[in-house]
């Protein structure tokens, strides 16, 4: 073997095990002799190591141009033992002109005191976003090596991971503090958690964005997990899909936000006590409460709301009035009529599929016609006059969703039923009389008025 390939090997070799290689499952030795290597998608500038051995740690080669890297199976208990002592500067230079940004870990095997050994060689890197799917991490770590170090990585995400780290280790907390100081996304999703305890919100003193959808969070573990002084700088917070069950709960529990924009309640079963009082974060604007079981539109909603989500509920009827509102998602509901726009002026989406609108009268069509963004889709059509012409003028501003025409139907008048609505002739005499016969009227009117003027204008001429 020619020396310079030897070198190149090693020094690929150490950077694999030294470094990033122990984290990143690297080293990850599934059965002896299994097949194990390194895919890289140009195009996406994506690469994925599947059960990386020490054995096959070359492959990770092709992985350098990619900008994300992901490291499927294996375990790296194996290097609990693996003496990690500092690099030395070639493997330094080398962490540092790595390209990638993002690196996925999916279904390892962590243990803690692994992670925690070399999580600090992160700082030679330029990455950006840690993720772990489907990883269990076991035993306790000591962090005390990270005391007072900074990371480059702004995003952190936990997915189906049993026992993530940092849940409820105050040590681990204290030593990483610089680096989760400085963290701007978290995600803890998937993962069965109940709670989260005060004191971690306080260290996320630059987190904009928290995702802890799929859990089974409860209303009772919103306050002290949002409590005074927590993420103070949050914007985005998901609840999606947890154990939420009161509106009036929620809100009450995430009163201390200061800065929340965003919200997403979707998928929790929400019933609303009329008799609260509490306010929202008075800065949301946007605002996910589809699926949630809703029978009404709940009160109070937050006033300067300019999304609003409620599709896939019971609602039978919408009467609110937000004047910052721009977007509004009602499909998948009981709705008998378009919910009156005038209460709307900023609005350019109405999404109304799945309703039970028969019409859409003359003077909605004006309206609804101003719009960049209608859907009307799957709802029981009456084809008599304003049924149809109402839909077919909308139709033609261009502004109506991807589902016409095929998914507009009839459903009544019996002749009509199961016609596409674009199909069905609108004949204006019939169906607005008032159209025809107002400009008819309006033309006799001229008509006599221009024959009694030159009645008038006529009879002077006559005399001599
Ligand atoms: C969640 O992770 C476990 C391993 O911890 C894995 O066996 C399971 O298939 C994962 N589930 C999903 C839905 O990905
Ligand atoms: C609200 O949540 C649902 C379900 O999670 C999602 O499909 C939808 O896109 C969200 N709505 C908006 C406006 O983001
Ligand atoms: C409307 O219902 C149909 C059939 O149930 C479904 O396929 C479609 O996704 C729904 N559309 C919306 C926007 O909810």
């Amino acid at each position: 073997m020619a020396k310079g390939r030897f070198r190149c090997e090693l020094a690929v070799f150490r950077l694999c095990t030294m470094s990033v290689a122990v984290l990143l499952g690297l080293g990850l030795l599934a059965a002896e002799g299994r097949r194990s290597r390194c895919f890289l998608n140009r195009a996406q500038e994506r690469c994925v190591c599947y059960n990386l051995s020490e054995e096959t740690a070359g492959s990770i080669i092709q992985c350098l141009p990619a900008t994300v890297v992901e490291f499927q199976g294996g375990d790296v208990e194996k290097y609990i033992a693996f003496p990690v002592t500092d690099l030395d500067p070639s493997v330094i230079d080398t962490l540092g002109s790595l390209v990638v940004q993002k690196i996925i870990i999916g279904n390892v095997l962590v243990p803690e005191i692994v992670l925690a050994r070399v999580l600090r060689f992160f700082s030679y890197t330029h990455v950006k976003e840690l993720a772990f799917e489907s990883c269990i991490f076991q035993g306790t770590g000591d962090w005390s090596n990270m005391d007072g170090q900074s990371l480059p990585i702004l995003s952190l995400s936990f997915h189906n991971v049993t026992s993530a780290p940092l849940m409820g280790q105050e040590q681990a907390f204290s030593s990483l503090s610089t680096w989760l100081e400085a963290l701007e996304e978290l995600a803890v999703t998937g993962s069965h958690a109940t709670s989260l305890p005060c004191a971690i919100g306080r260290v996320f003193r630059a987190l904009r964005s928290l995702n802890l959808a799929q859990n089974s969070l409860s209303d009772g573990s919103l306050s002290p997990a949002f409590c005074q002084g927590a993420f103070p700088q949050l914007q985005n917070l998901s609840l999606h899909h947890n154990k939420l069950s009161s509106y009036h709960g929620v809100c009450e529990g995430l009163e201390l936000l200061p800065g929340l924009r965003h919200l997403d309640l979707s998928h929790n079963k929400l019933t609303a006590d009329p008799s609260s009082s509490c306010q929202w974060p008075a800065s949301l604007r946007h605002f996910n409460l589809s699926s949630t079981g809703l029978d009404e539109v709940p009160t109070p909603l937050p006033p300067s709301l300019e999304v609003l989500d409620m599709s896939h509920n019971h609602l039978r009827a919408v009467d609110i009035s937000l004047s910052s509102l721009k977007k509004l998602f009602l499909n998948q509901n009981l709705l008998q009529a378009v919910p009156p726009l005038r209460s709307y002026p900023m609005l350019d989406t109405l999404h109304l599929d799945n309703n039970s609108i028969s019409e859409v009268p003359w003077d909605q069509v004006k309206l609804l016609g101003r719009l960049q963004d209608v859907a009307l889709a799957n709802n029981p059509f009456s084809c008599s006059c304003s049924g149809a012409g109402g839909l077919q003028t909308l139709a033609a501003t261009g502004h109506l969703g991807q589902g016409w025409p095929g998914d507009y139907r009839c459903h009544s008048p019996e002749q009509y039923q199961g016609w596409p609505v674009a199909r069905v002739s609108v004949s204006v005499l019939r169906c607005d009389p008032a159209a025809v016969v107002a400009p008819l009227c309006v033309g006799l009117a001229l008509l006599a008025v221009a024959g009694a003027v030159c009645l008038v204008r006529t009879r002077p001429c006559r005399r001599p």
